[in-house]
């Protein structure tokens, strides 16, 4: 059994560190946040984040990250993206050479455009950083609901070592070499969710959400082919699985963020209701901005920001994605006379 530690006691760094407890796995669990550890050695719930969910005995808590980390096979990155690179930086001179660090916030950092794997190893050169991601609601896999996701590491040991970490038989897990597709599907899927939400809150229907979903996944997965990333990544559970779950659930708050914008508050008044990071209002952004270096049009994305940034309506929006310049379907097929 491995000797693993998770950074960040919000909802899925939880719902994890119970699942590896399930597995047998000897478990620390580490926040930043003073009130975070109090609340859990009290009450052992984190009410806010991952309500009526009871975090065994077993599991260690801590505030004291060198104990945290010390000695750990591996360490499961699950504060919120905007912490990633901070929370990396404490690590400085507590971890080896090869050490595996797990990846499981879903963001692309403001100004560099790295995913959060890149970000770990721009802080931390020498360690092995790989990703979990997928359509996984902390919710549910906090009550062991059936649940499947994906590791990306750049080798199959790593892989393999993190899948039989985390696979029970409530918690499926497949292995994928793409660690930037599974990045970016995993990151970009919550600015298709702010307009799906967006669309929920117009009182839009099925067929709008079913588009958003379908032209969305289009959209991500035309940037990532162009980053050098796996087309067939985007049409699984990192990709379009992660995009459905997150557009069509009420756990999502993005998709919440996005019902409220869509129904007139602003992008301050419905964070703020939310009451948790909206990271695709980060996300979008960034995606824009991956679009212009790689020369992609996210017409969706771009929409996204006009109405989060540049106070364009959401009925606006829809009206001139619906409008804009007709074309195929799908590009570069031959056409019969
Ligand atoms: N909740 C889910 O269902 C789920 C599922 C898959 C992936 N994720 C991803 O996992 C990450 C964490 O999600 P979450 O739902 O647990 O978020 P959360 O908002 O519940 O928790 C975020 C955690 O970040 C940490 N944090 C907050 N401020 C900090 C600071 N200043 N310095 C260091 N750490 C700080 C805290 O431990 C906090 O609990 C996100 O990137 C999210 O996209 C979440």
């Amino acid at each position: 059994m491995a000797n693993v530690s998770v950074l960040g006691c919000g909802g899925w760094g939880i719902a994890l560190a119970i699942l590896m407890n399930n597995n047998g796995h000897n478990v620390t669990l580490w926040s930043a946040l003073d009130s975070e550890v109090e609340m859990l050695l009290k009450n052992r719930i984190n009410e806010k984040s991952l309500p009526g969910i009871v975090v065994p005995e077993e599991i260690k808590v801590t505030e004291d990250i060198k104990e945290a980390v010390t000695d750990k096979e591996v360490i499961v990155m699950a504060v919120a993206s905007a912490y990633v690179r901070s929370t990396a930086n404490k690590l400085k001179g507590l971890v080896n050479e090869g050490q595996i660090i797990i990846d499981v916030a879903k963001g692309i950092e403001d100004g560099t455009l790295y995913t959060m794997t890149e970000v770990i190893k721009d802080e931390l050169p020498m360690v092995n950083a790989v990703v979990l991601s997928g359509p996984s609601h902390a919710e549910e896999v906090g009550k062991g609901l059936p649940t499947t996701c994906v590791v990306g590491a750049k080798d199959r040991e790593t892989a393999v070592k993190v899948q039989n970490i985390f696979m029970s038989d409530c918690f499926r897990v497949y292995t994928n070499p793409d660690v930037k597709g599974i990045e970016l599907g995993g990151s970009l899927k919550n600015v298709i969710a702010l307009a799906a939400g967006i669309a929920d809150g117009l009182g839009y229907g099925d067929n709008t959400k079913a588009a958003l979903i379908t032209r969305g996944i289009h959209e991500i997965a035309r940037l990532g082919v162009a980053m050098g990333c796996n087309i067939a990544t985007f049409t699984g559970l990192t990709g379009i699985g992660d995009l459905i779950v997150t557009c069509a659930s009420m756990h999502s708050r993005n998709r919440r963020a996005g019902i409220l914008i869509g129904k007139g508050a602003s992008l301050d008044e419905a964070v703020k209701e939310v009451q948790m990071v909206v990271e695709g209002v980060y996300s979008a952004k960034a995606a824009l901005a991956l679009g212009e270096k790689y020369n992609v049009s996210l017409p969706i994305i771009e929409k996204v920001n006009q109405v989060l940034f540049d106070n364009m309506s959401a009925k606006e929006a829809v009206i001139e994605l619906m409008l804009r310049d007709k074309i195929d379907e799908i590009t570069n097929q031959e056409w019969g006379e």
